[in-house]
């Protein structure tokens, strides 16, 4: 696929964050996070065919950010449509997305935003309009989902806050940071309002095999946002837990189902039995588009596994004896008892889960 590309350089300003997406001028622009931390790189998408290969090959990946390219990739592939007939129009929309929704399997924002443009479709298809105005409230939608996600995003920080006091050690896993959403993140929105306000907070930041989003996103975002992070290897989080170092850990999640079990990205289990083990309280952030109250248990969750080159190819070398059976399974499920509270953009819920994780539901 011929990506165009623009190559931009990083920001110093801290208060000016890198976002992973920009939509501007009728294209899709995303941060290529698979170059980070050494290169940073905006790609130009102008069909839903490229955000399909954006999604799929990890250049925008965290949950919420999925979701919203998603959204803009059946903005994207809307445009196909040549015609004035509304409801062929309307099939070729649903038909972009379920295309787009083949693109990963865990994260529910992916669906929990195909299913809002797909509603805003059949809405369109029922009024009054030309293809141009329905593609063009099609797009007003994707962009609501997209500044919504950083309201929410801040929202989340703001109740999360008052579990952090100065002098904190946090640990983090993975990143949920502004990178894998529209800005802020979910467990790393706490760590920016704390710097806003000059709490001090001493992270620590897991590498996160095989793909090392800890180490290659989480560890230079919060760097070039002046937080003081300390990289890990994963191996690691056990050790500084038992010298006293953590106080907290916080981590994003890709779904939670309605018992309260979240799945995030693999290593989360441990790093939660880690926690338990010392004593220490582990929280989970996320929006409400990450709770999936149609998913039973955590048992139930789709387990994305991704090809063995991830693991057995490190440093651009191999790390592994060819034809060496490899698991590589990208999220792991942590079960609910470990899982000391989920933060959300309504607040901070407690156990039981399966009682009150659906009042979020209801206004
Ligand atoms: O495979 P990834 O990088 O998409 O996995 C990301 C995570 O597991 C994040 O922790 C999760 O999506 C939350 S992002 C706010």
């Amino acid at each position: 696929m011929d990506n165009h590309t623009i190559t931009e350089t990083s920001s110093t300003n801290p208060f000016e964050p890198l976002l992973s997406l920009r939509w501007e001028n009728d294209r899709l622009l995303m941060l290529d996070q698979r170059l980070l931390p050494e290169e940073i790189v905006m790609l130009e998408l102008f069909t839903a065919e490229q955000v399909f290969e954006g999604i799929q090959s990890m250049k925008v990946r965290g949950a919420p950010a999925i979701g919203i390219s998603a959204a803009y990739g059946v903005v994207l592939g809307s445009w196909e449509y040549k015609g004035e007939d509304a409801s062929a129009w309307m099939k070729h929309v649903l038909k972009v997305s379920a295309y787009l929704a083949q693109s990963r399997p865990t994260a529910v924002n992916l669906f929990w935003a195909l299913d809002r443009m797909n509603q805003k479709a059949h809405q369109l298809a029922e009024q009054e309009g030309s293809t141009d105005s329905r593609n063009e409230a099609l797009l007003a939608e994707a962009i609501a989902i997209h500044a919504e996600d950083e309201e929410v995003c801040r929202q989340i920080g703001e109740h999360a806050l008052p579990l952090f006091k100065d002098g904190m050690g946090v640990l983090t896993h993975c990143n949920a940071g502004g990178l894998a959403t529209a800005k802020y993140g979910t467990a790393l929105a706490p760590m920016y309002l704390a710097h806003e306000q000059g709490i001090h907070l001493k992270v620590y930041a897991d590498e996160t095999r095989p793909v090392l989003q800890g180490a290659r996103l989480t560890a230079f975002e919060l760097q070039q946002a002046g937080i003081d992070v300390t990289l890990l290897c994963d191996n690691m989080a056990g050790m500084v837990m038992s010298k006293g170092w953590i106080q907290a850990v916080i981590v994003g999640a890709d779904r939670v189902a309605a018992n309260g079990d979240v799945a995030n990205k693999i290593g989360t289990y441990s790093v939660a039995v880690l926690a338990r083990a010392h004593g220490i309280p582990f929280y989970v952030a996320c929006p409400l588009s990450t709770i999936d109250l149609a998913t039973a248990t955590g048992a139930d969750i789709p387990i994305e596994e991704r090809t063995a080159d991830e693991v057995t190819v490190s440093f651009g070398k191999r790390t592994a004896p060819q034809d060496i059976k490899v698991f590589n399974p990208a999220f792991d499920v942590t079960p609910n008892e470990y899982v000391t509270a989920i933060i959300t953009e309504k607040g901070i819920v407690y156990p039981s889960y399966s009682e009150e994780l659906p009042k979020l539901f209801v206004d």
